[in-house]
C-alpha cells in the first residue's frame, strides 16, 4: 500500500495500521446540524488513509503524500500550521478529553477532491482519531470519536462547523446513507440502493472554491441562533408551529427559520420515500431544498444555481447544491440513461456563462472509516 511505502521510507520501519476514513456527500438536510435538526449523508469512495505507528516520547510527527515538502515534528501541538491542524486538533482533543494518548507517526494519503466541500478535512480527522483509538486502546464509539473529531475542528482549527460530517465519516455503511438526529445523535443507516431503482447520483463539482471559516457560515449560525433565542427554543429543531414563528419574525431571521424547519421537513420526507422505494419521489425534495438554500438561508452561488438548473433541464429528477455552500458541489439524481444528456447540458450551461469547466463524479454511497491493513 502506498501509504505504508512511504511510512517505511519516512520513519524506517512498518506502520503499526493503516486506517480509512472517507468524504462524503450530504443527500438532504443542510444547515440542519447546528440546530439540532436532521440530516442524511453518505460516504464516498475516496477519503484519506492513515498510516500510523505510537511513539513514546510523546511527540507528534506528521505528513502527506499531497504535501511532500511539509513534515511536521510536534512536541507542541499548538504549533502546527495549515492542513496539519486537522490531525493534530485530533490528538488535542483525544488528550483534552482526558485520553492517554501518547506520541505518534502519522503519514497521510488522500484522494478526496480538494475544495469541492466533499469533507477532506473531516476525513483526515476521522482517520486519525480512529487510528490513535485502537492504538491506544481506547475503545471509544464512532459517535465519541466523530464528536472529539469535530470538537479539534471547531477549537483546534476555529471552524465553527456541526456534527454532520465527521459522524458520516465515521459512521456511514455501504450502500446506506445515514440517518442522524444531530440532537439525540441517534443514527440509522437508511438503504440507499438507488441503482437498482435505475438512477445514479452525480456530483457536480462547479471548481468555485469556498471558505466556510470565511465568516458566512459562523453568521448563518448566528442568524439562528439569534431567531431560536427570539422564539423561547433551545433550537430551531424546536419550532413546531412554522407559521406563528414566522409571524413572531422579520428579515433575515424570519429567511433563515423558514429554511431549517422546512428541511428538516425534507429529510424525514426524504427518508419515508427511500423506505418505501420511491426514488424518483426524492427528486423533488432536492430541488425544494435547493430553493431554500438559494432563497431562504442564502448560502448558494451562480455556479451552484446554473449547475442545479442545468442538471434539471438535462434530465435529472432533482439536484441541489449540498455541503456548506458559497461554492463546492451539487448533487443530482439521475436517471441512469441520462447520465450523458445531465454532463452535456451542465457543460453546455457554464461555457455559455463564461464559468470554468466543472468536474462530474459519481456519488456512490460507501463504506464509513474502517481499518485497512
Ligand atoms: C459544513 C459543516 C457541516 C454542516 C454543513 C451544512 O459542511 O461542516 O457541519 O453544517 O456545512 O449543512
Amino acid at each position: 500500500m502506498r501509504v505504508a511505502d512511504a511510512f517505511l521510507a519516512a520513519h524506517g520501519r512498518a506502520p503499526e495500521g493503516v486506517w480509512h476514513a472517507p468524504g462524503r456527500v450530504n443527500l438532504i438536510g443542510e444547515h440542519t446540524d447546528y440546530n439540532d435538526g436532521f440530516v442524511l449523508p453518505f460516504a464516498l469512495p475516496w477519503g484519506v488513509s492513515a498510516a500510523v505507528a505510537r511513539r513514546d516520547d510523546g511527540v507528534v510527527a506528521i505528513r502527506s503524500l499531497q504535501a511532500p515538502d511539509e513534515a511536521y515534528t510536534l512536541t507542541d501541538l499548538d504549533r502546527a500550521e495549515g492542513w496539519v491542524r486537522y490531525a493534530a486538533g485530533v490528538v488535542w482533543a483525544l488528550r483534552d478529553a482526558g485520553h492517554d494518548v501518547g506520541g505518534a507517526d502519522i503519514v497521510l494519503d488522500g484522494d478526496v477532491p480538494r475544495g469541492a466541500g466533499l469533507s477532506s478535512s473531516a476525513a483526515l480527522e476521522v482517520s486519525v482519531a480512529v487510528a490513535l483509538d485502537e492504538l491506544y486502546g481506547l475503545g471509544l464509539d464512532r459517535m465519541t470519536l466523530a464528536r472529539l473529531a469535530q470538537r479539534a475542528e471547531n477549537e483546534f482549527v476555529g471552524m465553527p462547523c456541526g456534527i454532520m460530517d465527521q459522524a458520516a465519516s465515521a459512521l456511514s455503511a455501504e450502500g446506506h446513507a445515514l440517518f442522524l438526529d444531530c440532537r439525540s445523535l441517534g443514527h440509522r443507516n437508511v438503504p440507499l440502493d438507488v441503482s437498482a431503482a435505475g438512477y445514479t447520483f452525480m456530483i457536480i463539482d462547479t471548481g468555485v472554491h469556498h471558505e466556510l471559516a470565511d465568516g458566512q457560515y459562523a453568521r448563518r449560525r448566528q442568524d439562528c441562533e439569534n431567531a431560536a433565542k427570539r422564539l423561547g427554543v433551545a433550537a430551531l429543531r424546536d419550532v413546531t408551529d412554522l407559521a406563528a414563528a414566522l409571524a413572531r419574525l422579520t428579515g433575515d431571521e424570519r429567511k433563515r427559520v423558514q429554511h431549517v424547519v422546512t428541511e428538516n421537513h425534507r429529510v424525514e420526507a426524504t427518508v419515508g420515500l427511500l423506505r418505501a422505494g420511491a426514488v424518483a419521489e426524492v427528486g423533488a425534495l432536492l430541488n425544494a431544498s435547493h430553493l431554500s438554500l438559494r432563497d431562504q438561508f442564502e448560502v448558494s452561488s451562480p455556479e451552484l444555481d446554473v449547475a442545479v438548473e442545468a442538471a434539471v433541464r438535462g434530465g435529472a429528477r432533482g439536484a441541489r447544491m449540498t455541503g456548506g455552500g458559497f461554492g463546492g458541489s451539487a448533487i443530482a439524481l439521475v436517471p441512469a440513461d441520462r447520465v450523458d444528456g445531465v454532463r452535456d447540458e451542465v457543460s453546455r450551461a457554464y461555457r455559455e456563462r463564461e464559468f470554468a469547466a466543472p468536474r462530474f463524479l459519481p456519488a456512490v454511497p460507501s463504506p464509513g472509516a474502517r481499518r485497512l491493513a
